[in-house]
């Protein structure tokens, strides 16, 4: 359903962020972006829903080529793709409910979302998407009483409400604890498979993206140099990805815990093990 071909893109500082990346999403998929700091994740997703505007190559939708729309017809395009970010992105000083609705913006006419006026049907979706992510009990609070995981639980179901078939994740837990990024993590893939949205999710974290991610591509300088099943991000791929040192730091503290193979022992635990 998203088709990415060829995607280039330098920065009028002269950084190249993105060269030749070429990959396929299947609907319902769900694809974790890693890679060191620096090495186009965010790029990347941002080129989908042009928040960035590439340089090469193309990116199509479904039917649509997002990579050559503007103005109407771009704005309409962008509904169909939910962004939830790290920082939440929230309006700090609104509801949760407000908030949530904001997801709606662009479906509501101009005055409507000015006076702040939003269809019932928009305000029954937004309670019962609430309700789904947990948050039943703050639909009134003002964002910024909320906690890290709360506000991230915001965000996906901001995301939601704009009905989307396809979500763009950049980094979802890093501000969060190791348990409350599982629960986000958890979260997030329940409600691809429930509405059957495929998602890209940035992610720094290996483990937690082998945890809850199937299929895995590894960025670096720009380039893809990884495209598999998350099974397969043993030692040698991820050395690829990340490089040399970072590896040999935790292989040599798995060596003297004397567990095998070397290098990814620490990466491969049993999700039953941990949801
Ligand atoms: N607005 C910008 N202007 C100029 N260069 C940029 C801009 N945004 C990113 N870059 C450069 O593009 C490259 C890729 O950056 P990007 O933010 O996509 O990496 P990332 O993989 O998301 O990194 P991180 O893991 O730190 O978030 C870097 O060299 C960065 O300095
Ligand atoms: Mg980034």
């Amino acid at each position: 359903m998203l088709v990415i071909d060829d995607l280039s893109k330098q920065y009028a500082t002269g950084d190249t962020a993105l060269r030749g990346v070429s990959f396929t999403l299947q609907p319902g998929q769900l694809l974790g972006l890693i890679g060191p700091s620096g090495a186009g994740k965010s790029t990347l997703i941002r080129c989908v829903n042009r928040l960035v505007e590439p340089t090469g190559g193309s990116i199509r939708l479904r039917d649509v080529t997002l990579s050559s729309l503007s103005g109407a017809d771009l704005r309409k395009a962008r509904r169909r793709i939910g962004m939830i970010f790290q920082e939440y992105a929230l309006v700090e000083r609104l509801t949760v409910m407000e908030n949530v609705l904001s997801g709606r913006l662009g479906y509501v006419g101009f005055w409507a979302s000015w006076f702040r006026r939003f269809p019932e049907a928009d305000i029954e979706r937004a309670f019962a998407l609430l309700d789904r992510v947990g948050l039943m009990d703050h639909v009134d609070k003002r964002a910024d009483a909320l906690s890290g995981g709360q506000r991230q639980r915001v965000g996906i179901a901001r995301a939601l409400a704009q009905d989307p078939e396809l979500l763009l994740i950049d980094e979802p837990t890093a501000s969060l604890d190791p348990k409350t990024s599982r629960q986000v993590m958890r979260l997030i893939t329940e409600l691809c498979a429930e509405r059957g949205l495929a998602g890209i999710v940035n992610i720094h974290d290996v483990e937690l993206a082998q945890m809850f991610l199937p299929r895995i591509i590894g960025l670096r300088a720009g380039e893809i140099v990884y495209d598999g099943p998350a099974s397969g991000l043993n030692a040698e791929v991820l050395t690829r990805i990340y490089g040399e040192e970072d590896w040999k730091k935790s292989s040599q503290s798995e060596e003297e815990t004397d567990s095998a193979p070397a290098g990814v022992a620490s990466l491969s635990l049993d999700p039953a093990a941990v949801r």
